[in-house]
């Protein structure tokens, strides 16, 4: 927790509003009659959803929620997830139907079919399980967005092993940790990958992450860059083994198994508050039963119809959630694209759009403002009358944005719907409906039918219209974790312990209802910042500041930023012996913590100062120090313990801003 309470600001009065169109309104999947029917018995509207997948055995019960806040959600019953992403659409006679078009940063592309598929993951299926890989054990898989990406999850998912996918971009340390704390048994990843036109390593770092590591028994190979990768490539001849040899020549079928409900279906690694990540757990019923409704609704997706981009990377839970299993349970045609958005150039991703007659498209504000960056004339060149829903996810995304994007990209027609929801609630939570709300730019607006959410003061007591406070989540969800991994007292303290006495989630985001009583978003409230939609803790990256010898203490805070949302600002104080704060000893700062943690976390800006503002119990303000970081008046330094310390800090200042 901060020192402070939510941001309750007045939000500037957007008072514009975009009703569906009556066309759309009356093609649309959702009603708005789904409102009546969630509230007048959730669980037989939550039954009716999971209904929308196969079951090998239903259910006895929707929901035990008496061993709160460990949920079970359709007790009894038993599916397994990949049939139901995959086989069972070539079985009702789909299986020419794409399921997947690929497209290589390079230009290279692949569509794969729901038959191929299928193909694809019994194929790994077989490979896994013929590496001793069984239901419950733990594969880690650090890949770029290739399709064997999407081959492994469901592969592990068809056996009943758990994935724990790790971000690209993650360092070898963060890699390390992931893979330790999971006791992976086996890690997929790739000879390299193609980043802005460039082969970069990444088995490479795999093998410095997993030097002495003892439970990886084997590290599987994509052969993606080849002979394009510079330099040599590390291998160890008793553990590694390359996917193509190790898959190609399996068996094309295998029989998937039918597991609980509440199987565990994954692990995603997420920040929280301290500097250790945390191991998000889903498991599969509820799980998908949620992905598939949401992704059904929100996005209005019409099977054989539709053509569908996600363009969020894998290693993310939106990658998860609306990548790989929801969409895919719901029979779609998806694209699936490998690169940076301005490589080669600036309209690739419209060009892409254009390309495949892409109708339902899903982003993040970050993009979008750097879209609007690029300026409106690089979208204007392309054919984009295809896309009919267009969807924001990661961050509250701001009106002008959100007008920018419907108009440039949506013809000033397509409904934009705002998702609000974490790696821990697994699927969207909050959300307009396209074909119903009349949406307002910057708002996400209502729970979606089943789901209930409120703002709530410090006391627990929701607050009127207009009010401003925490956001909760009042009532259980199919798709909710199921815990951290390993650490049930941090998954109590962290979640249920805020308001205990009423037994609710506990978010971390601050939020405000509106006199309509929407919902809107203000930002989290605890020392987790938001860069480009990534959550990084405030904590982790003053830890990978202060293992470096030349820094004796760090603060850091998240910066309002134009274009990544917040920015990342360090203010150290380095030891005695360090030689200067100059642009060199900075940029090797910036530099470690992209070693420590990945390239996403290096600071924005660093600044070497002589103290940090603390309070008398020793907690360093970190309001004081984003006033600095946001050039503002510092406010009220009467809790420091020494208030002289501001001036010392605004007089002193030396910055390093980065080049990027
Ligand atoms: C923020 C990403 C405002 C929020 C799916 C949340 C949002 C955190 C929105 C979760 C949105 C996500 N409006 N804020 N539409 N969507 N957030 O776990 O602070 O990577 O708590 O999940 O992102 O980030 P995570």
């Amino acid at each position: 927790m901060t020192e402070q309470s939510p941001a309750l600001d007045n939000l500037l009065t957007e008072s514009r509003t975009f009703p569906p169109s009556d066309d759309f309104a009356a093609q649309a999947n959702a009603k708005a009659e789904m409102y009546a029917e969630a509230d007048a018995d959730r669980e037989a509207f939550w039954a009716k959803q999971a209904e929308r997948l196969t079951w090998d055995t239903k259910w006895t019960t929707v929901l035990d929620w008496t061993n709160a806040p460990f949920a079970k959600w359709f007790v009894g019953g038993k599916l397994n997830v990949a049939y139901n992403c995959v086989d069972r659409h070539v079985e009702s006679g789909h299986g020419d139907q794409v399921a997947i078009h690929w497209v290589g940063e390079p230009g290279d592309t692949r569509d794969i079919t729901y038959a191929e598929l299928k193909t694809e993951v019994s194929k790994a299926a077989n490979a896994l399980a013929s590496l001793g890989v069984t239901a419950g054990d733990v594969v880690a898989i650090q890949l770029q967005m290739v399709p064997e990406a999407i081959f492994a999850m469901l592969a592990c998912a068809r056996i009943g092993a758990l994935h724990n996918v790790v971000f690209g971009g993650f360092s070898p340390t963060a890699l390390r940790a992931r893979v330790d704390d999971a006791a992976a048994k086996v890690v997929i990843t790739s000879d390299g990958q193609f980043r802005r036109g460039k082969a970069a390593p990444m088995k490479a770092n795999v093998d410095e992450a997993l030097e002495g590591a003892e439970t990886v028994e084997k590290v599987i190979v994509v052969k993606r860059t080849g002979d394009k990768l510079e330099g040599e490539m590390p291998w160890t001849d008793s553990r590694d083994v390359w996917w193509h040899e190790l898959v190609d020549g399996q068996s094309e079928e295998h029989t998937p198994e039918a597991f609980d409900s509440e199987h565990p279906l994954f692990i995603l690694y997420t920040s929280g508050t301290t500097g250790k990540p945390k191991g998000i757990l889903h498991t599969s019923g509820g799980y998908l039963t949620q992905t598939a409704y949401t992704h059904h609704n929100v996005f209005d997706h019409k099977a054989g119809e539709d053509v569908y981009w996600c363009t969020a990377d894998i290693g993310w839970i939106t990658g998860h959630s609306y990548i790989v299993y929801g969409p895919l349970a719901n029979r779609v045609t998806q694209v699936v694209y490998e690169g940076t958005p301005n490589t080669p150039h600036e309209g690739r991703h419209w060009e892409i759009v254009q390309k495949y007659k892409v109708s339902l498209y899903y982003t993040a504000p970050t993009l979008i403002r750097t879209f609007m960056k690029w300026g409106a004339e690089i979208p204007e060149k392309y054919d984009l009358s295809s896309l009919r829903v267009l969807g924001s996810v990661g961050e509250p995304i701001n009106p002008e944005a959100w007008i920018w994007y419907r108009e440039n990209i949506g013809a000033g027609t397509a409904p934009v719907v705002d998702t609000w929801w974490q790696t821990e609630t697994g699927a969207i939570m909050i959300s307009p409906l396209p074909g119903v709300t009349s949406a307002k730019p910057g708002s996400a607006q209502k729970a979606l039918p089943g789901i209930s959410a409120k703002v709530v003061d410090d006391q627990g007591a929701e607050v009127g219209p207009g009010g401003g406070g925490y956001l909760v989540l009042d009532k259980p969800w199919p798709s909710m974790l199921r815990g951290v991994w390993g650490d049930e007292e941090r998954f109590r303290d962290t979640y249920w312990s805020r308001f205990k006495d009423q037994g609710f989630y506990f978010a971390g985001d601050g939020a405000k209802y509106d006199n309509d009583g929407d919902v809107w978003l203000l930002g989290r409230v605890d020392d987790v910042m938001n860069v480009s939609g990534h959550r990084i803790s405030t904590t982790e990256v003053e830890s990978a500041l202060v293992s470096h010898p030349t820094v004796a203490e760090a603060a850091v805070v998240g910066a309002t930023d134009p274009t990544t949302g917040q920015g990342i600002v360090a203010f150290v104080i380095l030891r005695g012996n360090a030689v200067d704060g100059g642009e060199e000893a900075i940029q090797a700062l910036r530099n470690h913590v992209a070693k420590e943690i990945g390239p996403i976390a290096k600071p924005r800006q660093i600044m070497v100062v002589p103290e940090l503002p603390k309070t008398r119990s020793g907690k360093i303000m970190r309001r004081l120090l984003r006033d600095v970081a946001e050039n503002r008046q510092v406010g009220d330094v009467t809790t420091l313990a020494d208030s002289s310390v501001m001036d010392l800090i605004s007089s002193g200042l030396k910055s390093g801003k980065s080049e990027e």
